[in-house]
């Protein structure tokens, strides 16, 4: 299987070799205290000063892969899938954005539009519980009763899998209320179908684990305990969805050990994340670049850099500290953000996530008669659409670099379940290396819980 590939050499003109030498010891040491803490968490013992702390996603992967909770799940999973056309995925933050990522980078483009066969016996899916827009929310309920007429039908069947953690946040328990109340009406509250197509995902304890337990769906699965939010996309929150969404989570898994498994035991030089991490690190302590882009080549990566802003954003944005990260799209946003990279203050490191070869076979740029060539492309005539893209990487690359603004390449050999496992696997933990490397504890989120908490009082007085 295929190895995602870290570049730093562009970025690496900015930073010499002594520096970089120098970074090795606490660079290794935080890889340590990383690992150590798997080991901290089976003992029991949390001293106050690591607390909270969640590394058990680091292990996980390899643990579920070999776990006999696996198949369960993805037989639950097949049982869903085969008795719904429509999937409401109700979740907020880490609770549905690693879900996305793995959706929009594996799934086909345009899935929702196709045809069940086309689909290969999928549901359409659509997401809610992520935020507190009446329109949105109306809207959804209005197209599920435009196209759901008659429950007997495959093709006009929906289902809800509901993800929360802590089982409390608000926006997907409101959703969550709102829309069983609609799958309830639709199916009848006693009947079989309104406990059978509601999937919750949530913590061992909390407000919807004792909902669950109290309306006695038949299928609700855990969000193992040391394993946070943002860190949770390889248990159920976003292993579950994505096999009812047809995806074959087992080489997203596999991706995932082998990533952690690298990162334990590769030098620095041939170690992803220990590399990641040092180039952004010491870019930012050194010349104060403290904008992360992670700029994704192709639109199918949009959702891992939303799901990568969300990780860095909530884990190292704490005590006034904490690079800030941008997703960009290119080519697309090279005609928006690319003005300010070129030439705007000098606090970016940008990486590129480059995938080396498309899933589908290349589209070829065709030929026009000679009385149609107003466009002069009949010079390119023949090229595949990969090569033009090729160039304007090469081109922005070499842009960036005759600037001296620092840029990396992540390099994807193909998009596929193998090697998006490595790169999430791949950033979580450089963002956990990273907190280790400054001080800064990146499991739990103080300052979201602030606002949650105004927002009771407010409601509940
Ligand atoms: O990373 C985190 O912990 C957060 O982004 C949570 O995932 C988010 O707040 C949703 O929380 P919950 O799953 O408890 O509803």
């Amino acid at each position: 299987m295929s190895e995602l590939r870290y570049d730093p050499t562009a970025a690496r003109k900015l930073i010499d070799d002594a520096t970089w030498d120098a970074l090795a010891e606490p660079l290794h040491a935080a890889r340590q205290e990383t690992l150590d803490d798997v080991a901290l968490m089976t003992d029991g013992d949390i001293p106050a000063d690591k607390q909270p702390l969640d590394a058990g996603f680091i292990p996980y992967p390899d643990q579920l892969l070999n776990s006999p909770e696996l198949d369960p799940m993805l037989e639950s999973a097949e049982r869903l899938r085969s008795e719904i056309d429509r999937l409401v995925v109700l979740g907020i933050g880490g609770s549905y954005m690693g879900l996305r990522a793995l959706f929009e980078g594996l799934s086909h483009p345009y899935h929702n539009e196709l045809s069940r066969a086309d689909r290969g016996g999928a549901p359409r899916l659509y997401f809610e519980g992520n935020n507190l827009d009446n329109d949105t929310i109306s809207g959804l309920l209005e197209l599920l009763e435009l196209r759901c007429k008659d429950p007997e039908q495959l093709q006009q069947r929906w289902g809800i899998v509901v993800i929360s953690k802590s089982g409390g946040t608000l926006e997907t328990a409101a959703a969550f209320r709102i829309f069983r109340d609609a799958l309830e009406a639709y199916y009848g509250a006693d009947s079989k179908r309104s406990t059978n197509l509601v999937v919750p995902i949530t913590g061992e304890e909390g407000k919807l684990r004792s909902l669950s337990e109290e309306r006695g769906y038949p299928d609700v699965f855990s969000i193992p305990d040391g394993i946070g939010g943002r860190y949770s996309v390889f248990t159920p929150v976003g292993l579950y969805p994505a096999a009812v969404l047809g995806m074959d989570v087992r080489p997203v898994l596999q991706g995932a050990a082998d990533m952690t498994e690298r990162f334990r035991t590769a030098p620095i030089g041939e170690n992803p994340v220990l590399d990641y991490v040092a180039t952004c690190h010491l870019l930012e302590r050194d010349r104060g670049m403290n904008i992360r882009v992670l700029s994704t080549w192709g639109n199918r990566l949009e959702a891992v850099g939303l799901w990568y802003d969300q990780l860095l954003s909530e884990s190292l944005g704490k005590h006034g500290r904490g690079a800030t990260p941008i997703t960009g799209v290119n080519t697309r946003d090279l005609h928006s953000r690319g003005q300010q990279h070129q030439q705007g203050a000098r606090d970016k490191v940008i990486t590129n996530v480059i995938v080396d070869s498309p899933a589908t076979d290349a589209v070829i740029l065709p030929e026009a008669p000679a009385s149609l060539d107003q466009d002069q492309l009949n010079r390119l005539a023949g090229r595949e659409v990969p090569s033009l893209l090729d160039a304007a990487i090469q081109g922005t690359n070499k842009a960036y670099a005759d600037d001296a603004r620092p840029t990396a390449d992540l390099h994807l050999p193909r998009l596929d379940a193998h090697t998006l496992g490595q790169l999430l696997q791949m950033l979580m933990l450089a963002t956990v290396v990273e907190g280790r490397l400054i001080g800064i504890n990146p499991y739990g989120q103080p300052g979201v819980e602030d606002y949650k908490r105004n927002m009771s009082e407010i409601l509940f007085g």
